[in-house]
Order: structure tokens, then C-alpha cells, then sequence
């Protein structure tokens, strides 16, 4: 395999050595004032070092310049391309990524209309009546300004747009990409889409004045950097809000021709809107690989540019039949390259059982749970100065991958298991369909665990005796944490810890309520998804479901447990009526009628139930 995936591909005039980029990643690492460091050359350094053919920074800013307060008040770092003084730091990251062999693109952006205040027209969308909340709504309760950018600041960006793409090309970048996409959260996006757009001058109202600004920009730049620049685009393939969206036909119909007119060299086609249809861009685990490349496919339909396919996508086997199936020209692996950067060349040299597959939990994706060594300070894994022998307690992913660090670095490790399997409490998440990603790092790890020699005791307690029969020098407790039933129902019918409803999931009845709002929330859906029938109860409010998980997470499960006025366009983004959740009560008695529960207003009743989780 991979015949297709590693064969080079030349985009005017930029030939890759294979079909794999690294998309953008806006959490690049940078300094306040928007310049680059040592950890950003290294977070493009180690993509291209691992086999990647292109490497893309995240969105870059422009301009104009930003308010570096208003980014200091809120935490945010940006990297920045609208001075002259920022040219050096790119040479730098191109230079780096040069000496892999691989390619360096720029992707640019303004701030985002959200950051910068500008958007094309005033919320509240889709309309009065029926206002949305966007992501920083919902999850952080801001209401961010917006005013609706005046003709003369088009101007200025476009002339940014312009002057930002010569300076990726004077210090020795190979490409840069004008983005498009992802709804709201892009300044050309939202022109783009009549969710947002609302103007009534030359850049509001018909698919051409909407698409003015993108193209105007589009052919500012290609006129600043020559035609022999290789400019890319990204676009949305849909922004998955329904018709009051742009949708795959309009970006068919509309968006594809005017790119092309415009004087694009390729299409990187994505889809979603950051603000209110993330599910998109960050596909959460729950969302099946690559489950966006048949819309992608329509669009290279649609043109002869070459065409960028991106999604969810972690397995390169599947990269190369997506290709081969001529559903795109080139595959970007974003979070992939994050868990672990060196996916290309594990692929080539024939290791692929090495790869650590991402999981799709949108923790950070910069830091990583599963690859320490990305966004961190470098610590690399030197040779330890003496020798030992390690014990290590355990055999969750804690306990293996404190494993796989002592003997990479020379230890001898013995992991001691009390159950029969590795993976703990991990493992049996995994068991859930919608959380089977998550096997990816136990399937990982225990292959590393063979490969790196450590012996595995499984079925063994960690007693003292059995801790001096080894005689180890260091012992490493990895036990992990452990599930507790509330008094109240323990030793009564029926009830199921969480990590045994997961293992037994063939004993869980029909009528089934899940206690616990947040690592419940998830359980029931899959196990309502499977025809129970399911009641999710808990003490706190609605944002208490699943508060554990990252906010992509947590979309998917608030769209379909709670009325948060998401966007709901799309039959995916429904409410569901099973499971019934019941928010703010006390479970007062647990009994043979079933769980006795008590709402604020001092009101019970009873929840028959075949299974309690
Ligand atoms: C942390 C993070 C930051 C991202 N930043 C950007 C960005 O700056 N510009 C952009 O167009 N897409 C951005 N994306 C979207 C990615 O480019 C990519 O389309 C998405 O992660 C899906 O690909 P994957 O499943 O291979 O990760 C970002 C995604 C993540 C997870
Ligand atoms: S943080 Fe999670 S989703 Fe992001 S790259 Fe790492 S494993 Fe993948």
C-alpha cells in the first residue's frame, strides 16, 4: 500500500515528495508580540523530520496588526506576518523544514472576525427571531463586539492579504494559503456565507458580491507574488448549517468557479464553522475516519484543480485508498501528525504497527495525552546514567507508558498487572463504539511493551513479597483510580459501576438509568444509540454533562441532551428524546419500584429500571 500516498505531486510549479501535509494548526507556539521561537520551528521541524510532504502553519495573522492586549487578556497567542520584522522567523521555520525535504506553506488569515471585531455584518444570526449562540457563548459566556467592517479597513486587508503572501514568498516559504473556510471564524469565510453575511453594498447580498472579498484578495495576492507562487485556498466543501449555510451545492455551484476565476492553484477543502458547526473542522472520536471525504469528492468533481482532502483521517492505509478512489489529490493529517509526527516514515519503513493513532479527544491537540513531546520544552529521552531495574505497578496506560519511557531509555521494566488485560479503566472506555479511538493507545502501547522487551506480568497483586522477589530498584505506582457505588445503591439489583456496564454491557436491561451527569451523559446516548431505553439523572445543571470531555466533545453531547440554542439545521444536531435527562434532583431512595428521585421544587417520583449505572 501507500503507492498513491508517496508519490510526489507538483502544484505549480511545487513539487512534493509525497501526498501528505500537515494542515493548519492555530495553536502553533509564539511569543506575545506574535513572533515565532525556538518550540515553533521545532513544532514544523518535527512534521517535516517525520515524513510529511507539506507543512502548513496555522493561521497566520495578516493583518492588520492585532490589539496584543486584548491576546494578552484572553490567554491567546498568534503568529504574526504583518511586518517586515517577522520575515527572518519564517526564513528560519522554511529553512527547517527545507532541510527534511519537505515543503513550507503559510496559511493566512486576518485575526478571525471574532478576535478582531470585524465581521461583514451584525449578529444576532441566523435572524432576530432566532439568535444562535456561538462557541465562545456557549462555552465561556463572551459575548464578543462586533462591528461590521467599513470598505476603506476592506481595503487595508486586502492590501495585508497582499503584502503578507510577498513576505512568505521573500523568506523562502513554497506556497501560502488564503482561508476560506470554517463560517464564522474567518473574516473571508463569513463573507462567503449568507449565515453571516447581511451587507447590502457590492460585498453583501448575491454569491458574487459575497465572494468578492475572497476573490479580490485572492487576485491581490497573485498579483503581488507573480503567477508562479503556488497559492492555495481552503475552502468550506459545507458549513454544515443547513440551506441558511453555504451547502456543498452552493460551494459546487459558486465557490469552486470563482476560486478557480480568482487565480487558485489548489482547493483544501474542509467544512464546518468554528463558531457554530465545529464538528467540522475538529471531528470529535465520535464522528466514523474520514467521514467527510465524500463531500470532498464531490468537489474534485467539480474541478481540475488539484484537491486537498482532510478529516479524521489516521490511518494511512486509508489515505491511500481515499486517493486511489480519486476522492482527493493530497490527504492533510492534522491531529495525527500531532500524536505522533512521525506517521509518514513509520508507514514507509514498514512499522506502521508502531504509529500512535490519534484518539480524537480534542484535549488540546498541542499538548497531546498521548505524545508528551509535543508543544512542551523539549526533553529529550536520553540514555539514563545508571541503569535499573524497574517495577512498575500497574498495567493502565499510566502504568505502560511509564513503562515504555524506562525502557527506551535503558531500564530494565518489569509491568506487574493484578487484572487479566492491560489498558485499565481506559480499556474498558474503549469498549463503548463511540469511544473505540480510544483503543488506539492501548493497542499502542501494549505493541510497544512487546517491542521494547518489558516484561509483562499479568494476574499478578503487587504484594510486598511479590515486589521483593523481584528486587527492583525503583518501583513506579501506576494503580489508577478506582470506581466507588454510592452507599445507597450498593448490593441492590441491577446496579452496574460505570466501567462494569461497559464490560458487561450484554447484562444491562432494557429500562436502563444512568446516575452521574458526566461520564454518564456519553454512556447513555450509546447506550440509548443501541435501543435502551435510557434515563440520565444528576444533581447539577446542564453544563455538568460530560464537563470532563474538550468542548468538541461536549458539543455533540449538549446538541443532543439539552436545549443550548446550537444551530439546528442539521439532523445530526437535533435534541433526542431518548435518554430523558433529569437535571437538578436527588436520588432520595433506592427500592424494588425503582429510583426515587426529587426535583428543586420538592416533587418525586420513581424510575423504574432494569439496570442502574
Ligand atoms: C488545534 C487545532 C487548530 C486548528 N487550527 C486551524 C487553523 O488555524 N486554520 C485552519 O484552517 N484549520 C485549523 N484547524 C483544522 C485543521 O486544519 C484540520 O482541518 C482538522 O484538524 C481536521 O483534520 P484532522 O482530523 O486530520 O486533524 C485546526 C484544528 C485543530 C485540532
Ligand atoms: S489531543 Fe487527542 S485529538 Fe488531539 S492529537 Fe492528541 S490524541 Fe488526537
Amino acid at each position: 500500500m501507500g503507492e498513491k500516498l508517496f508519490k510526489p505531486i507538483t502544484i505549480n510549479g511545487m513539487t512534493l515528495k509525497n501526498r501528505i501535509g500537515f494542515p493548519p494548526f492555530l495553536n502553533m507556539p509564539a511569543e506575545e508580540d506574535c513572533s515565532i521561537n525556538d518550540q515553533t520551528v521545532r513544532w514544523f521541524e518535527d512534521r517535516a523530520k517525520g515524513g510529511a510532504g507539506l507543512v502548513m502553519t496555522g493561521a497566520v495573522v495578516a493583518g492588520p496588526p492585532p490589539d496584543l492586549e486584548m491576546l494578552k487578556l484572553f490567554g491567546l497567542t498568534r503568529v504574526g506576518l504583518y511586518d517586515d520584522k517577522f520575515i527572518d522567523g519564517f526564513a528560519r521555520m522554511a529553512a527547517a523544514v527545507h532541510a527534511h525535504g519537505a515543503k513550507f506553506g503559510v496559511q493566512l488569515e486576518g485575526l478571525g472576525s471574532v478576535m478582531s471585531g470585524f465581521g461583514p455584518s451584525l449578529p444576532p444570526y441566523p435572524d432576530a427571531e432566532n439568535p444562535t449562540s456561538d462557541m465562545l457563548k456557549i462555552h465561556f459566556d463572551l459575548d464578543m463586539p462586533m462591528v461590521e467592517i467599513s470598505i476603506e479597513q476592506i481595503e487595508e486587508v486586502k492590501q495585508c492579504f497582499a503584502d503578507a503572501a510577498v513576505r512568505a514568498k521573500t523568506a523562502g516559504c513554497d506556497c501560502v494559503e488564503l482561508h476560506c473556510a470554517h463560517g464564522g471564524a474567518t473574516l473571508n469565510c463569513s463573507f462567503i456565507s449568507p449565515y453571516y453575511n447581511r451587507r447590502t453594498d457590492q460585498y453583501g447580498g448575491s454569491w458574487e458580491n459575497r465572494l468578492r472579498l475572497s476573490t479580490e484578495i485572492l487576485q491581490k495576492m497573485r498579483a503581488a507574488v507573480g503567477p508562479d507562487f503556488p497559492i492555495l485556498v481552503r475552502i468550506d466543501s459545507d458549513q454544515l448549517l443547513g440551506d441558511k449555510g453555504i451547502t456543498l451545492k452552493d460551494t459546487i455551484e459558486h465557490v469552486v468557479p470563482a476560486m478557480e476565476k480568482a487565480g487558485a492553484d489548489c482547493l483544501d477543502v474542509s467544512q464546518g464553522d468554528m463558531l457554530r458547526a465545529g464538528q467540522g473542522v475538529l471531528i470529535p472520536l465520535y464522528y466514523s475516519r474520514g467521514c467527510f471525504m465524500d463531500y470532498t469528492a464531490q468537489v474534485k468533481k467539480a474541478t481540475k484543480l488539484p484537491v486537498i482532502g482532510v478529516g479524521r483521517i489516521v490511518d494511512l492505509d486509508m489515505a491511500d485508498q481515499l486517493l486511489e478512489e480519486g476522492k482527493a489529490d493530497m490527504i492533510y493529517l492534522g491531529r495525527q501528525l500531532t500524536s505522533d509526527p512521525d506517521t509518514p516514515n513509520k508507514y514507509l519503513e514498514g512499522r506502521a504497527d508502531e504509529i500512535r493513532k490519534c484518539i480524537g479527544c480534542n484535549v488540546a491537540c498541542g499538548p497531546c495525552p498521548i505524545n508528551y513531546e509535543i508543544y512542551q520544552q523539549h526533553i529529550p529521552l536520553t540514555p539514563a546514567e545508571s541503569l535499573k531495574k524497574i517495577l512498575v505497578i500497574g498495567g493502565g496506560v499510566g502504568g505502560m507508558e511509564a513503562a515504555r519511557i524506562s525502557a527506551l531509555r535503558g531500564h530494565e521494566v518489569t509491568l506487574m498487572e493484578k487484572g487479566e488485560k492491560l489498558g485499565g479503566v481506559v480499556a474498558s472506555l474503549a469498549l463503548d463504539p463511540l469511544n473505540a479511538e480510544f483503543g488506539n493507545f492501548i493497542e499502542y502501547l501494549q505493541i510497544q511493551m512487546t517491542k521494547l522487551g518489558v516484561k509483562v506480568m499479568l494476574g499478578k497483586e503487587a504484594t510486598e513479597a511479590n515486589i521483593e522477589d523481584l528486587g527492583p530498584d525503583a518501583v513506579i505506582m501506576a494503580t489508577g483510580a478506582s470506581l466507588k457505588i454510592p452507599e445507597m445503591a450498593q448490593g441492590k439489583s441491577g446496579v452496574l459501576d460505570h466501567v462494569e456496564a461497559l464490560e458487561k454491557r450484554d447484562e444491562i436491561g432494557q429500562r436502563v438509568v444512568v446516575w452521574g451527569l458526566m461520564y454518564g451523559a456519553e454512556l447513555a446516548i450509546s447506550l440509548a444509540m443501541e435501543g435502551k431505553e435510557v434515563t440520565l439523572i444528576g444533581e447539577a445543571g446542564e453544563r455538568t454533562m460530560a464537563s470532563h470531555a474538550s468542548n468538541a466533545r461536549k458539543d455533540w453531547i449538549w446538541r443532543k441532551l439539552s436545549d443550548i440554542n446550537y444551530p439546528r439545521e442539521t439532523p445530526e444536531a437535533q435534541r433526542v428524546d431518548n435518554p430523558v435527562v433529569k437535571l437538578n434532583v436527588k436520588v432520595r431512595d433506592i427500592g424494588a419500584e425503582g429510583v426515587e428521585i426529587e426535583d428543586k421544587q420538592g416533587d418525586k417520583r420513581v424510575l423504574p429500571y432494569d439496570t442502574l449505572v
